[in-house]
């Protein structure tokens, strides 16, 4: 199988593992990944996931090319239909999606650490987005998700060069959150993944939904969604018990109700 899953307390490590093509995503592997944020999504026990890529080399080096070539224009429709429902549904997955960016993470691969909600990056990693010199736009949300990440300045500078930057240049222009040494790029996702899995699960999923809201609508519309989800979270248990354990000088005791 070409997607694990590993299960860790409140953590699920999600691996895409396809050592002969440096883990591209081909359909079937777009098809395992779709169903493991399915059903990671749909399990409440799962607090934090983290994405990352099997072997040294690569986080993931983009869709498969050899499947590619040969496809006709309502083939490639399909495939990246294929794509952007998997980005789309990490971007709004309940739990927060960490990405361990481990090496390349290139057209298809840039743009699956772009769904996620941070990105952490070896000092290996390259990111780009090369589809220019393969004679194609990129298919799978980059040219959106790009632009709100790093700005259509350096949105374009990649896009229209399809240029790789080194960790370092990615983490200058905003593209990742941090970058770490490679030895320690795991321990690091995890103890963040650790981090927000002890948070409210509820006031997660808001904030994910509210801070969506900012890329997709205008700031009257967005501030309706910020003031509702900001009601509803007076709605749960979990804000009266971290209120008055803030009041008490204690620590919370969260049930994600
Ligand atoms: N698809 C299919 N196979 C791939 C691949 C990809 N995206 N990336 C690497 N591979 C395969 C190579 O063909 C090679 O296979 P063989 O051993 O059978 O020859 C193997 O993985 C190892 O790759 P390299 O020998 O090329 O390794 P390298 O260290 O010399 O180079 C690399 C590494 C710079 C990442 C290079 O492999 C590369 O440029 N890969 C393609 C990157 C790319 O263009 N990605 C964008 C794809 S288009 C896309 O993603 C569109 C979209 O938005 C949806």
């Amino acid at each position: 199988m070409a997607v694990h899953i590993r299960r860790d307390g409140a953590v699920a490590v999600v691996t895409v593992d396809r050592p002969e093509a440096l883990n591209a995503l081909d359909t079937a592997t777009k098809e395992l990944l779709l169903a493991a944020v399915r059903e990671l999504s749909a399990d409440e026990t799962v607090r934090a996931v983290v994405l990352t890529g099997a072997g040294d080399k690569a986080f993931v080096a983009g869709a498969d090319i050899a499947q590619m070539k040969d496809m006709t224009p309502e083939e490639a429709r399909r495939s990246a239909a294929l794509g952007q429902a998997v980005m789309s549904a990490i971007e709004s997955a309940p739990q927060p999606w960490v990405a361990a960016v481990n090496g390349y993470a290139l057209g298809g691969g840039c743009e699956l650490a772009l769904a996620c909600d941070l990105r952490l990056a070896a000092e290996n990693a390259k990111f780009g987005q090369p589809e220019i010199g393969l004679g194609i736009t990129p298919g799978f949300g980059g040219t959106q998700r790009l632009t709100r990440a790093v700005g259509v300045g350096w949105a374009k500078q990649l896009v229209l060069t399809g240029r790789h930057v080194r960790a370092d240049e990615a983490l200058r222009i905003g593209l990742v959150q941090a970058v770490v040494p490679r030895g320690e790029l795991a321990a690091r996702a995890r103890g963040l993944a650790d981090e927000l899995a002890a948070k409210s699960p509820l006031a997660m999923r808001y904030c994910k939904a509210a801070l969506q809201a900012a890329g997709d609508v205008d700031l009257e519309t967005g501030q309706t969604i910020e003031r509702d989800l900001f009601a509803l979270c007076f709605a749960t248990e979990d804000q009266k018990e971290a209120m008055a354990a803030f009041l008490e000088k204690r620590a919370p005791e969260l049930k994600g109700r």
